[in-house]
């Protein structure tokens, strides 16, 4: 089995011509978010690219939770905004959310025509990895990786995020690209001390300015969900 990584959301097109497994990565934060509210009993999530079409989608069922951020920050009218702790159980269970966010809901958007799109984070990272393989191995396939990356470009986070969830992989005869490798070699050494080597990352540093230290340290909880949310038809849902 081949395992790719594609650093940014615009790259995703590459992993779906290749026609492998993607699993989406935006540590920080909308990946967090989507696993924390499906952990909490979310029904379901839909990712939007723009604004207005959260808010036409919102229209029509407005039993729906609108959450997502614009520069960091929640839109009029949301309900919640892309900080990973207000998915509370109490908030979310049993809800349907539309999702938009700066690059995390771009990566998913254009992953979508891959036959398998799964979201992975820090704190679904075994379980991601686990359905991943055995998926893969299934249908002889690979997995890409793709990273929403920040505004475009390379983001520390999501390659850390990545490499932790390459860490979790079992199955033998990995054959793995160099950027890949890379983030496997990196989260490696950045393991032991996760939450201070993500706080040097450039966007986490933009969310500590925004007062979004708390959502830094909670993203970096390894394993915390047995869940493997995946996106098809148009929605993430947990499968099971
Ligand atoms: C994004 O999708 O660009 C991020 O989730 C932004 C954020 O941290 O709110």
């Amino acid at each position: 089995m081949r395992v790719e990584l594609e650093f940014t959301a615009k790259d995703a097109n590459r992993a779906v011509e290749r026609k492998d497994l993607v699993i989406v990565i935006d540590a920080l934060r909308s990946g967090t978010s989507i696993v924390h509210a499906l952990g909490n009993h979310a029904k379901k999530i839909i990712p939007t690219l723009s604004l207005k079409d959260a808010y036409d989608i919102h229209r029509k069922h407005p039993e729906y939770l609108l959450a997502g951020e614009r520069r960091g920050q929640k839109p009029k009218g949301f309900n919640l905004g892309n900080s990973p702790l207000e998915f509370t159980e109490e908030k979310v269970k049993g809800k349907t959310l539309v999702i938009t966010t700066t690059s995390g809901t771009a990566a998913l958007i254009n992953s979508q025509k891959a036959k398998w799109v799964f979201v992975g984070s820090f704190l679904n990272a075994e379980t991601v990895a686990r359905t991943a393989e055995e998926t893969a191995s299934k249908e002889e396939g690979n997995i890409s990786f793709v990273l929403a990356g920040e505004k475009g470009r390379f983001s520390l986070e999501d390659s850390l995020c990545a490499g932790a969830i390459m860490n979790e992989l079992t199955i033998d005869g990995i054959v793995m690209s160099d950027s890949a490798r890379m983030a496997l070699l990196a989260y490696r050494m950045a393991k032991t001390d996760l939450i201070d080597n993500v706080l040097q990352g450039q966007h986490a540093k933009h969310l500590m300015n925004l007062g979004f230290k708390q959502d830094v340290i909670f993203s970096c909880r390894i394993n915390i969900f047995k869940i493997a949310p995946v996106y098809k038809y148009g929605r993430i849902t947990v499968q099971g």
